[in-house]
């Protein structure tokens, strides 16, 4: 009787499953399960990692990195400060291990990223004449390209030099070399690492002034005879405000110039700031009315991420002959600088896996999208 019962139950189980694989194969073609598979004939799908992520501490969060991106960028181990804590004394011992975890995984490494103003080491800055902020920039550029020639598909060379307005950014190589400190990087990148991909990066420069302040910096190296490939959009954007049209056309104004477009830092943030940007100096007091979601995001705010997301990767398809790559700021939302940036101890969601490495409603969204 117990065995007739549960013979019953199998053939019941089994008839199940196999009419909803017909019914659902006859619902909509088969689609990807990875970002990375979706994409394939579109541009490549990268993430941040961090050097914990590269040591493959958690299984879990390895298999999820490995499956869903083809491409990494190294959230910090390949900047001035780590790389060259001392005047010419480098420590290549993280930035080496990101280079194997991506051939262990066979993922392109767009590398991040070589003059900025931010995370440069303490001596940088008291560097007291243009000759020796010259002389650290070559010794960097070549140290640093050099190494890593042929390991790497892309560097961001220079990082953020422009206002909001569209002005030069007076960072301390502006003030010691003028304008030209930019052609200058793209020319030591270019001889250090030929047939690299060399990239100007900003955020914002997706907005028209900052965008012909961009425009201006392309055109001044292009003119100079000097190589560049691409220009990065970061796309730290915020829920319900994403700037589309002026994504659109930058995305056309870029390509127009001859460059590879590359989203290179994405993230929709949900949480409140009162200002917009990645200007990384820029902080706010922490706030408990800052900090709303702290146990779980509320339904109605998942969907309206989902949305925004959707909306993104629709217009990033339209323009795929002229994107390159789009790579998200992180891999989870665990993970995201946001929770620390530009409050502290904050709970944000800005991505398309949770905390528990689980695809979130936003990555069916933009995996089902046709
Ligand atoms: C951020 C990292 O995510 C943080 O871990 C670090 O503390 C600060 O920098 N624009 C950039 C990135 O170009 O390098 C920044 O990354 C985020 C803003």
């Amino acid at each position: 009787m117990l065995n007739h019962l549960n013979r019953s139950f199998a053939v019941y189980i089994f008839s199940y499953l196999l009419v909803s694989a017909v019914h659902g194969q006859q619902q909509r073609a088969p689609s990807a399960h990875t970002l990375r598979d979706r994409f394939r004939d579109d541009f490549m799908i990268g993430t941040a990692v961090n050097a914990r992520q590269v040591q493959e501490r958690i299984p879990m969060e390895t298999q999820l990195l490995a499956t869903q991106f083809n491409a990494i960028t190294p959230e910090n181990v390949m900047k001035a400060q780590s790389l060259q804590p001392r005047w010419n004394s480098f420590n290549f011992e993280q930035a080496d291990q990101l280079i194997e975890f991506s051939k262990k995984y066979h993922m392109n490494v767009n590398a991040h990223t070589l003059i900025w103003h931010s995370q440069l080491p303490r001596f940088v800055r008291s560097l007291q004449t243009a000759d020796s902020l010259k002389l650290f920039m070559s010794n960097h550029i070549n140290t640093v390209a050099g190494r890593y020639y042929g390991k790497v598909q892309s560097w961001d060379v220079v990082n953020e030099a422009l206002n909001e307005d569209g002005t030069l950014r007076k960072s301390v190589f502006y003030d010691k070399l003028g304008e030209n400190y930019i052609i200058e990087a793209f020319r030591l990148a270019q001889a250090a690492t030929p047939g690299t991909d060399l990239y100007y990066n900003d955020y914002n420069n997706e907005k028209p002034a900052k965008r012909a302040g961009c425009i201006e910096i392309i055109k001044k190296i292009q003119a100079a005879g000097v190589k560049i490939d691409g220009v990065g959009i970061q796309g730290h954007w915020h829920l319900g405000q994403l700037p589309i049209k002026d994504i659109e056309e930058s995305i056309l104004q870029y390509a127009a110039l001859g460059l590879k477009v590359a989203i290179t830092e994405l993230d929709i943030e949900v949480l409140k700031r009162n200002f917009q940007g990645a200007e990384i100096s820029q902080r706010m007091n922490s706030d408990p009315s800052l900090d709303p979601y702290k146990e779980s995001l509320p339904d109605s705010i998942q969907q309206r991420l989902a949305e925004d997301y959707d909306a993104l990767f629709k217009l990033f398809v339209k323009h795929k002959d002229k994107i390159a790559r789009v790579t998200f700021w992180g891999v989870h939302d665990g993970q995201s600088w946001l929770n620390g940036w530009p409050v502290a101890g904050r709970t944000n969601y800005p991505l398309l896996f949770d905390r528990q490495y689980r695809p979130k409603p936003a990555f069916y969204k933009v995996i089902d999208s046709e």
